[in-house]
């Protein structure tokens, strides 16, 4: 592991809670709480490791389509995640950022966000970021509809809308795009997670469970995107 070059952002699709909790004959429920653990030890294996930024994949726009319980129970553990465990690593100098429609959360949880936010914002640790509500598709509506306004009232012109500009209105305006993107459980597929973002990540699959995935299966992944040669459409 010494040499080893770190990612500075890694992201991830956690994946696998249900089937974890399956597997060993628990409600899928068990497995969120689970899952939500591992998100925090995870904050501190990565600090440990020198990355710099790392975002997760917690509720996307399409997890609404689940059962009104399964939903509420991921809910009630974000509340407390927001207001425990991600608080205090907010006191760790870990700086936090929620990306996704915050609107559609309960007026709570967006309070909450936003304390996090204002609380860590110049913290100089651990970037951290958490996707909630998000849909790729979706934020890229969203950028739309702004820069649609701008236009018309006059802000902005056609001419000033280039790749930077996308960038930067998007949710992860000011985040260095991913250089690993991992998705656990087995599954190789994006799931509306950062379409624009990760045009040049290198994408690594896991096979355990996201409340499995621990240290050793980071520094595995991390083994593995030593081996690749980035590119980035240039000959080399
Ligand atoms: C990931 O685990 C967590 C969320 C999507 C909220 P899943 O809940 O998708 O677990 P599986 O894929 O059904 O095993
Ligand atoms: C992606 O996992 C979303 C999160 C990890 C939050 P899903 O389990 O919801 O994705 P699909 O349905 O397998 O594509
Ligand atoms: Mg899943």
């Amino acid at each position: 592991m010494d040499n080893l070059k770190i990612p500075r952002h890694v992201a991830v699709i956690m994946d696998g809670n249900g089937r974890w909790a399956k597997s060993k004959g628990l409600p899928r429920k068990m497995g969120h709480v689970q899952g939500g653990k591992n998100v925090e030890d995870m904050l501190y294996v990565c600090d440990d490791l020198g990355i710099k930024y790392f975002t997760v994949y917690a509720f996307s726009t399409e997890n609404w389509k689940r059962s009104e319980d399964e939903v509420a129970a991921l809910m009630t553990l974000l509340r407390s995640y927001l207001s425990s465990g991600f608080k205090k690593a907010a006191k760790n100098n870990v700086r936090i950022r929620i990306i996704g429609d915050r609107t559609r959360l309960a007026p709570d949880i967006q309070k909450l966000i936003e304390d996090l936010e204002e609380d860590s914002k110049n913290n100089t640790g651990l970037q951290f970021q958490i996707a909630i509500n998000y849909g790729s598709r979706d934020e890229i509506v969203r950028m739309m509809k702004r820069t649609a306004e701008d236009i018309k009232s006059g802000n902005i012109n056609p001419e000033d809308i280039n790749e930077d500009y996308i960038s930067n209105n998007l949710d992860t305006k000011d985040i260095p795009d991913p250089d690993l993107l991992i998705r656990t459980s087995g599954e190789q597929r994006i799931s509306n997670f950062l379409l624009w973002q990760i045009a040049y990540s290198e994408f690594y699959f896991a096979d355990c469970h996201w409340p499995d995935f621990n240290k050793d299966e980071l520094i595995k992944a991390i083994e593995e995107y030593n081996k690749r040669d980035r590119r980035f459409g240039d000959a080399k």
